[in-house]
């Protein structure tokens, strides 16, 4: 019998490319750069399985790809992915929780702690030259200890953040649309409370949500204006989840403190105010780049893929729906 055919869109280490390997008739984009809509759906004429690692898959590809049975996202958050038309087709979806929560979480972190003491500031600083002697009043940031932390949907990475706040003695808000077990709430330390109170209470104010139609520019003008000036805004999250403008008009007139960003709106677009402003520390969408952890997603992502062709039901399925 023939093997399943398979595409890969970006080079995965070779452990994940083997575990494929074994089951199926694999190829893969060897360039770590972005397929073009057109490229990707005359490689997926073939396949019945995607390996999908930051493409669009829409309606588009999808009507090139009919023999296609599961599309395997090697990431967490899945909008890049139209799972209402993949369920249309019966095409499985599978995401790759949990193994990415604690880098996802220590990247946020970095973010909140480089924006309160001036990381990349004072990196900037020493790189070009500027530091010719000690200063008293050279680079002020402000503290951590004691201050509060907003979590903004406490999932698996808002947890994880909490965590980790705990640890820097900061007092723990957050809101869900859910609000999590007693249990949960003792063991973080973590008070719920309304919406409108985490923004105006939070020192910083860390985001932690999907991009779903609800999520969309969650944070616009009129939630900014809310916040403390004395606050910041974490996004390890997804870019469209914050209305970048605003964010970046509030930040130049000084209507928020700062903020530490992973992800943008039209990455690798980023909002020409925020690129020049300092008080705003920017990183390219890095929250789960670690060695250990591209590693775990990519094997998770396999496991998914090879499940769904062997008929199985994958351990992480989006769209259960789509095997009814
Ligand atoms: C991925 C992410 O790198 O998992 C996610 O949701 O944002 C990142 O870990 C990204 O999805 C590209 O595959």
């Amino acid at each position: 019998m023939s093997q399943p055919k398979v595409y890969i869109t970006r080079p995965l280490p070779k452990a994940a490319v083997e575990r494929i390997a074994a089951h199926c008739d694999v190829q893969m984009n060897p360039q770590d750069a972005p397929l073009e809509a057109r490229q990707l759906s005359e490689a997926c004429r073939e396949i019945e399985g995607l390996m999908a690692s930051a493409v669009r898959v829409n309606e588009e590809v999808l009507e090139q790809a009919p023999r296609l049975r599961v599309v395997a996202n090697v990431g967490v958050g899945y909008d890049n992915i139209d799972v209402a038309a993949c369920t249309r087709r019966r095409i499985l979806v599978t995401n790759t929780p949990d193994v990415l929560t604690e880098a996802t979480a220590d990247l946020s972190f970095a973010l909140l702690m480089s924006a309160a003491r001036r990381v990349a500031e004072g990196d900037r600083y020493v790189r070009e030259g500027h530091w010719r002697e000690w200063l008293w009043g050279l680079l002020w940031g402000t503290d951590l200890y004691r201050k509060t932390l907003g979590v903004y949907g406490l999932g698996r990475i808002g947890k994880a953040v909490a965590r980790r706040a705990r640890g820097f003695s900061m007092r723990i808000l957050y809101y869900d649309t859910q609000r999590a077990t007693p249990e949960i709430e003792r063991e973080l330390g973590a008070e719920f409370v309304e919406r409108e109170r985490l923004l105006r209470e939070a020192d910083f104010l860390t985001l932690h949500v999907p991009l779903t139609p609800q999520t969309h520019h969650l944070i616009g003008a009129h939630e900014l204006a809310m916040l403390k000036p004395t606050a910041y805004l974490i996004n390890a999250a997804r870019g469209k989840v914050v209305d970048e403008t605003a964010l970046a008009q509030a930040l130049e007139c000084g209507r928020l403190a700062g903020a530490g960003l992973d992800v943008f709106e039209e990455e690798p677009r980023v909002h020409p105010t925020l690129l020049r402003l300092d008080n705003v520390v920017l990183t390219p969408h890095v929250g789960s780049a670690t060695s250990q952890t591209r590693l775990a997603m990519a094997m998770l992502a396999a496991d998914n893929l090879l499940a769904a062709l062997e008929g199985r039901r994958p351990p992480n399925l989006v769209n259960p729906e789509a095997c009814a």
